[in-house]
């Protein structure tokens, strides 16, 4: 008998089967701005491509037909929506990210609010849109070296973010020694830990400030956020810039419900409210404040 050589498997390059078709794309596109109420346009394909070609080899899937069909509908959809919101999210951050905030948190911002400097004060400052835990841990650095200058002075801090991923980061609290660069010598001696493995990089947050820091999931598109405490100040740097107008005014419109009067929002460098119908006018650059009487 002839021997006959196998035939060929009909196999369409691997970049082929994971290319993400326009009418994918938008599919998926308009999921994560409904979901998450991320703009997403057209140049955004390598990068949602990219993403989605990692999270299907980490699944074993052969395509993305069949990457749509486990999130959309099959029983692992709600733990993979996790997942997805994680591979889709932007989570950029740094220890003294925008350091000009933090000195106007500790030299104008925190003596404006304080009621009365002879009493104790509980502060209180939400984190919204936290990522990894560099900007809450900076913040928890700051108000813990101002606590040393103002007797009475305590703070707590709520740390919300839509990706359990970076969420879990944040909880761990262990960063590699090159992202503490921004520290100084004397903040890395009080505030870190370095790890004992030998070979290995990485330091940890010290149990003190990480008491301080509580951390949640919150999608900033829900219609009411399951936050019942008034904040002094409220940081949501880098977040909005993701977001489209109509957004952008909703989300700090819910945000300053939980802003006391007279409290302060700070948003990133890049980002700006005007033309926004929001209950906060501009104090100073990226620097927000809600009408009203700093006193109680
Ligand atoms: C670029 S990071 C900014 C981190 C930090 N605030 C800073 O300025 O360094 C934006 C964060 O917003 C989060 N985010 C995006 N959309 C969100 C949403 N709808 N609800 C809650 N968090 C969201 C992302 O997961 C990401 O961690």
């Amino acid at each position: 008998m002839p021997s006959t050589l196998p035939t060929p498997p009909c196999v369409e390059s691997e970049n082929e089967i994971l290319r993400l078709s326009p009418r994918s794309f938008r599919e998926f596109a308009d999921f994560i701005t409904g979901k998450l109420g991320i703009k997403m346009s057209e140049n955004k394909i390598p990068m949602l491509q990219s993403r989605l070609q990692r999270r299907l080899r980490e699944l074993g899937l052969p395509s993305i037909e069949a990457y749509k069909t486990y999130l959309f509908d099959s029983p692992q959809a709600e733990t993979e929506l996790a997942h997805f919101i994680s591979a889709v999210t932007t989570n950029k951050t740094d220890f003294f990210r925008e350091p000009h905030h933090f000195s106007y948190l500790t030299r104008t911002a925190l003596p404006a609010l304080d009621g009365d400097p002879g009493r104790p004060w509980r502060f209180k400052l939400w984190c919204a849109g936290c990522s990894s835990g560099e900007e809450p841990y900076t913040l928890s650095m700051v108000l813990s070296d101002y606590a040393l200058q103002r007797p009475g002075f305590d703070y707590v801090m709520l740390a919300t973010d839509i990706s359990s991923r970076v969420l879990a980061i944040a909880r761990e609290a262990v960063y590699d020694a090159e992202r503490v660069e921004p520290l100084s010598p004397e903040q890395r001696k009080k505030y870190l830990l370095r790890s004992r493995r030998p070979n290995c990089d990485q330091v940890r947050v010290v149990p003190a400030l990480r008491a301080k820091v509580q951390f949640h999931p919150l999608n900033f598109m829900d219609e009411t956020y399951p936050v019942a405490d008034t904040f002094d100040v409220i940081f949501f740097r880098n977040v909005m810039i993701y977001f489209d107008k109509p957004t952008q005014q909703a989300v700090v419109n819910r945000l300053c419900r939980n802003l006391r009067p007279g409290g302060y929002l700070f948003v990133g460098h890049s980002e700006s409210l005007i033309g926004l119908d929001v209950p906060v006018r501009m104090v100073a650059s990226a620097v927000y404040r809600k009408a009203g009487s700093a006193r109680e």
